[in-house]
């Protein structure tokens, strides 16, 4: 697996998280992914994103293209040094929620990529991968 490109931008705002995703669709446009798998990466992204500023107190995103002989894909890391998730099992549920969204965030993002890995340790932070592939 080469990886193609590599980036890490910061996440700290909102208006963080509008360039975050910005920068995701435009890596995936001349890659071939069409509209809607665009949209599924980037809602995923600003789900994870939005709870690495809402609990983690903010972090980075780390966006790769990566290729191999087969295929061609985008990754995204969102990595924060918050508190961290004491249950990860609990916080994938659907609904389930400490602040006050749907509880949607974490399963939704699962679902919408090809790949999910999740990481967390109490009181040192969250890391969060996703990737896509063009197939
Ligand atoms: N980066 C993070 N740091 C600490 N806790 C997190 C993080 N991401 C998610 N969580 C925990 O997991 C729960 C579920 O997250 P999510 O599915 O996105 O739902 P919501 O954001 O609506 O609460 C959150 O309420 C929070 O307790
Ligand atoms: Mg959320």
């Amino acid at each position: 697996m080469n990886t193609v490109r590599d980036e890490i931008m910061p996440l700290q705002s909102e208006s963080d998280l509008i360039t975050v995703r910005q920068a995701v669709r435009i890596w995936m446009v001349p890659e071939g992914f069409n509209i809607l798998e665009q949209t599924k990466m980037v809602t995923a992204v600003s789900e994870l994103a939005r709870n690495a500023i809402t609990y983690g107190g903010g972090g980075e995103a780390r966006l790769q293209l990566l290729a191999d002989a087969a295929r061609r894909g985008i990754r995204v890391t969102i990595i924060d040094h918050g508190v961290g998730i004491e249950d990860i099992t609990k916080a994938m549920v659907d609904g389930y929620s400490t602040g006050s969204g749907l509880g949607l965030g974490l399963g939704g993002s699962k679902r919408l990529v090809d790949e999910f890995n999740i990481w967390s340790e109490p009181g040192q932070g969250t890391r969060v991968e996703i990737t896509r592939w063009k197939q």
